[in-house]
């Protein structure tokens, strides 16, 4: 019985849209990876990091190896993934001599936040899977690097308690079910916690194939039984945001969603709407035809569809045709300093990481989370500076070019 429940629950984890996770066959897809896992280069704090990718080594090493399955995950064989990285050797960076940088900044704003950085930390679910301290972790970084934390609604603590840790209002993000009060319930629960966005996730709709994570998950020995008797039914009900909601797995996939379900949420809440997993130029429109107050390209990163096409590539096509209208962030591979200049210039407005962060988390807790996005910013400023741009707004297209 128990082997058919832990056969059921990692069938279930190979496929759920609820957890959009990341494998690897490709070492490529996170670039330096081998070379840092040699022993001799694991990092002992985070103060000895070099890149964020010292962390992904350190994470690798803490992690149960489904555990790190779940986190490092593409789909079918991680082209997607892999693209992520590799768009970024197209777009090449165009300095701009003798500016005066000797100040430089990276506030901005963002649907009426004034943020610090525009780096944000992209929803990442079930965080207790990384650390124990999980999403309150990652809050308390937040709060004391001062960024912008978006919460999965497949989080592993409540948005009560993540909104108290971090200080302020998280943005909250939403993985659609079929059951319309659910989803009502969690917008109204939300906004009562006192959130005023709402990223409403759409790249996700009717599973993915995530053999990276089998992989690893199947290599793990230990029974998976014992944290998670009861397979998925019992899993998802547990979670602190679908609290009474008795769903099964069934009602995760949300293959019905079309434009429309913006007016749905619209019913429900005021607050501001922000369409997640935006890869093309016809669905940039219609969200901003169908009421979206910002437009986020990302392909889940790569743990989607297996398009081969990187966030980067997507961008431009998006931005052409919000054309200024709206907000638009994007997310997916993003891991330097250079990665987010380039994305600034080619006209997003925030850039939001994922797997990063998480590195940092499952390696050293908040202390990780906190490095990771001092390193970011960090990096980011050096850019600026070596670019000549002093704010963010003076990023602008004539900082890159494109390789043909
Ligand atoms: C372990 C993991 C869990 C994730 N969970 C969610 C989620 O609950 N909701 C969501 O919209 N996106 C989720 N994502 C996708 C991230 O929000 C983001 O799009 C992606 O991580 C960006 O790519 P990066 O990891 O290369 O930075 C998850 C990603 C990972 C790696």
């Amino acid at each position: 019985m128990q082997a058919v429940e832990r056969r059921r629950f990692l069938q279930f984890l190979a496929a759920s849209p609820a957890l959009a996770s990341a494998g690897m066959t490709s070492v490529l897809a996170e670039e330096t990876l081998e070379a840092h896992e040699l022993a001799e280069h694991l990092i002992a704090s985070p103060d000895d990091a070099l890149d964020v990718f010292d962390f992904h080594t350190a994470a690798k090493r803490a992690l149960p190896s489904s555990h790190y399955g779940y986190l490092a995950t593409g789909t079918d064989g991680n082209e997607t993934l892999a693209a992520n990285r590799e768009g970024f050797r197209n777009v090449y960076l165009r300095a701009m001599r003798m500016v005066d940088t000797r100040e430089i900044s990276l506030q901005t704003e963002l649907l009426g936040h004034a943020l610090e950085s525009p780096v944000v930390l992209a929803p990442v679910g079930s965080q207790k899977a990384f650390h124990d301290d999980a999403e309150l972790a990652t809050a308390a970084a937040a709060r004391a690097r001062n960024h912008l934390q978006i919460l999965s609604n497949v989080t592993s603590t409540s948005i009560e308690d993540v909104i108290a840790t971090r200080g302020e209002p998280v943005w909250f993000q939403l993985y659609p079910t079929d059951q319309w009060p659910v989803a009502r319930g969690m917008l109204q629960r939300a906004e009562r916690a006192g959130a005023r966005v709402v990223v409403l996730t759409v790249d996700l709709n009717a599973g993915s194939n995530r053999v990276m994570l089998g992989q690893y998950s199947r290599a793990d020995s230990r029974d998976c039984m014992a944290c998670h008797s009861g397979g998925f039914d019992q899993w998802i009900n547990a979670k602190p945001m679908y609290a009474g909601a008795k769903l099964t797995e069934a009602n995760l996939d949300t293959p019905g969603m079309t434009w429309a379900y913006l007016d749905r949420i619209r019913s429900a809440t005021s607050m501001k709407i922000v369409v997640k997993g935006i890869v093309t130029a016809e669905d940039a429109a219609a969200a901003v035809d169908s009421g979206a107050d910002a437009v986020y390209v990302s392909n889940h990163g790569g743990r989607a569809e297996a398009s081969g096409w990187g966030a980067i590539e997507s961008l431009p096509e998006v931005v052409a045709a919000i054309d200024g209208t709206v907000p638009v962030m994007v997310d997916s591979g993003f891991r330097r300093g250079t990665d987010i200049f380039k994305a600034l210039a080619l006209g997003a407005d925030a850039v939001a990481v994922g797997r990063p962060y998480i590195w940092g988390l499952a390696a050293f807790g908040q202390a990780g989370v906190e490095k990771v996005l001092e390193m970011l910013d960090a990096e980011l400023r050096m850019v600026m500076a070596q670019i000549g741009a002093t704010t963010i707004e003076e990023i602008g297209s004539q900082h890159v070019g494109h390789r043909s």
